[in-house]
């Protein structure tokens, strides 16, 4: 009797959270987008992203450019958010930021910002791991008919500008990692390659749209043998690197000649690297349902091959694009689950550059 008064208001509690709205503003500032999102529950309400064109011309993000873009877009952003979900700050009933991974300075943007609105409000705070947002992105609801989500425990094969893992995810509290990258990030073999082609920042999608019409077959690039279940990129973006030297010296125009059929070449090695690691998984692990997830996912051959796997009875989930590159509504999402357990940070919490799923 004694145990059950002490647990008591423990159970009070959990019984108002589950049975109330929760309103959700998620901040996620990690790299050059700036985003703002609401959700109330699972159920995405507002999600506003400002990327950040002042990169392109470097061929790369610029650390503090991307700071300060971030303290000017973020004021906007979240007034547009709020506008899109029709609802006012003081609706807001806990505020989840990305704390990590990501570049320190824009951390620190997002992070400062979703403790000012703590305090202001007098709501919780709830840090989110990126990678968790990730992951969790395909829990996102956005209609009602949005019922089919991954099991648990099911795989998740990230590919972003940072990560190339493959995570068990058990439960949206607890994901393990099965493999992953030894050097580059498969987002950053898709930017290297672009670079090397005299493309801006970022070089995915530019490579995606010139492959379309391009032979896959055409080129040839190895693909590494890295051990176990992890990944390795450096070495495709040095062989494409010694290939374009190579044939540059005998014709100056071979790339502007070759580029549907290099790019298609090129895109094809990733594919084959990242669908031969995720089969090794699924086989190691019997675990038949798989997710992608980051960035790199929205890459038309990756979801285009990677959804053939459904005829050998495997279920895939594709993100929809706009929840593929970074965005604040896998952060409300993971803040949600976060919120669910009371799962609360305090006001001195600091973001990390270097975290782990
Ligand atoms: O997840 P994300 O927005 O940021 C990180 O957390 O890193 O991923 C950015 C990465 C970049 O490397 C970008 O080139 C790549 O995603 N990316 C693509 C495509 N769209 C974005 N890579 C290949 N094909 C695409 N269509
Ligand atoms: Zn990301």
């Amino acid at each position: 009797m004694r145990l059950f008064l002490l647990i008591l208001p423990e159970i009070f509690a959990k019984l108002i959270i589950l049975s109330h709205k929760a309103i959700i503003l998620g901040i996620e500032s990690s790299c050059d987008d700036t985003s703002v999102a609401i959700t109330e529950n699972q159920r995405l309400l507002s999600n506003v992203i400002a990327s950040q064109e002042v990169h392109k011309k470097y061929g790369g993000v610029v650390p503090e450019l991307a700071s300060r873009a971030h303290q000017m877009n973020i004021i906007p952003v979240l007034s547009e958010a709020l506008k899109q979900a029709n609802i006012k700050l003081s609706d807001v009933n806990a505020i989840a930021f990305t704390n990590g991974p990501g570049l320190l300075g824009s951390l620190m943007v997002g992070s400062s910002f979703a403790k000012g609105l703590s305090i202001a409000l007098a709501v919780p705070l709830i840090e989110v791991n990126h990678l968790h947002g990730h992951v969790l992105s395909h829990f996102i609801i956005e209609n009602d008919s949005d019922k089919n989500f991954p099991d648990f425990p099911h795989l998740c094969l990230l590919i972003s500008g940072g990560h190339t893992q493959i995570v068990r995810v058990n439960s949206p509290y607890d994901m393990t990692i099965l493999g992953s990258t030894i050097d580059d990030a498969a987002g950053e073999a898709f930017d290297k390659a672009a670079k090397l082609l005299g493309f801006g920042y970022p070089g995915g999608p530019i490579i995606d749209h010139y492959a379309k019409p391009g032979n896959a077959r055409r080129f040839y690039f190895p693909k590494p043998a890295v051990a176990d279940l992890n990944f390795s990129f450096s070495g495709l973006k040095t062989s494409l690197l010694y290939f374009l030297k190579e044939e540059l010296r005998k014709n100056n125009q071979f790339v502007i000649q070759n580029l549907n059929d290099l790019c298609a070449s090129y895109q094809q090695a990733i594919v084959e690297i990242l669908m031969e690691k995720t089969l090794k998984a699924i086989e190691q692990t019997n675990i038949r349902c798989i997710s992608l997830s980051g960035g790199v996912s929205a890459n038309s051959e990756i979801r285009k091959q990677f959804a053939t796997l459904e005829q050998k009875g495997i279920r895939v989930f594709i993100p929809p694009i706009k929840y593929t590159t970074d965005n604040a509504a896998m952060i409300a999402i993971a803040g949600y689950y976060k919120y669910l357990k009371k799962t609360f940070s305090s006001l001195d919490v600091v973001p990390f550059a270097k975290l782990n799923i």
